[in-house]
């Protein structure tokens, strides 16, 4: 799996897709709110149709944008249906650390047959519990954990290896990517997939001595097509 695009935005979607280097996008309320979808679940599903048709068969996330457990499922079930490709999100918890979520995870994996990925977590200890409750993707904010001063790369070592051990589903998503760097330390430390902003993306592909290195290049073979004819002419003289 590997790269995802952490966006809304159908425009760098395409652009990505059409290189072949990304194998799912997530999206979230407020990458939504960025994008100027607004609307409430109509915008949301204006949106999410499109890149789902856009990237089908891959993965694309969308997030329920309620932690009242009734609406959870609701929402979960409704936005499973807007396509096949579709995971839904639900966060580890509630804004007071209400503890409906990883039952309504449960539930919905076990018996609606629901792909969920389970999302704002900072340790692998919630996502160690949201792997046993079922869920088929857990996010890890790597970036955020960072910032709290903590560095992921030990949360992400010991996950995998906890998922690996116990045999979970679960595939690890490494988010809220800081710096391009952090895509292949985060992959290397055992992320299954980091989901990339998209400027990243570009940030990895091009260095500064492959520009040079390709200009070599280009000035090489333009000197070259102005002294081949006279070269050509020389040759049938028998003189080179
Ligand atoms: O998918 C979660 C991610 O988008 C959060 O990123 O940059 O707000 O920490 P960030």
């Amino acid at each position: 799996m590997a790269i995802f695009l952490d966006t809304g935005k159908i425009s760098d979607i395409e652009k990505y897709l059409k290189m072949g280097i990304i194998r799912g996008v997530t999206t979230n309320p407020t990458i939504l709110l960025k994008e100027g979808i607004t609307g409430g679940m109509k915008g949301i599903k204006d949106r999410t149709i499109k890149i789902a048709e856009l990237i089908d068969p891959y993965p694309l996330s969308v997030e329920v944008t309620t932690n009242d457990r009734e609406g959870m499922f609701r929402q979960a079930k409704d936005i499973a249906r807007w396509a096949k490709n579709i995971v839904v999100k639900i966060t580890i918890h509630g804004p007071k650390g209400e503890l409906d979520n990883l039952e309504v995870v449960h539930e919905l994996e076990t018996k609606h047959d629901i792909r969920i990925n389970v999302t704002a977590m900072m340790s692998a200890q919630q996502c160690f519990l949201a792997a046993m409750a079922g869920a088929s993707y857990v996010s890890l904010l790597g970036g955020r954990v960072n910032n709290m001063g903590y560095n992921v790369i030990e949360d992400i070592k010991c996950l995998r290896s906890l998922l690996d051990t116990y045999k979970l589903k679960a595939q690890i998503i490494l988010a809220s990517t800081r710096e391009v760097l952090n895509v292949i330390e985060w992959l290397r430390a055992g992320a299954h997939i980091v989901t990339v902003v998209p400027s990243f993306l570009d940030g990895m592909i091009i260095h500064p001595y492959s520009k040079e290195t390709v200009q070599m290049f280009l000035d090489d073979a333009a000197r070259g097509e102005i002294k081949a004819e006279p070269l050509a002419v020389a040759r049938k003289k028998g003189k080179a």
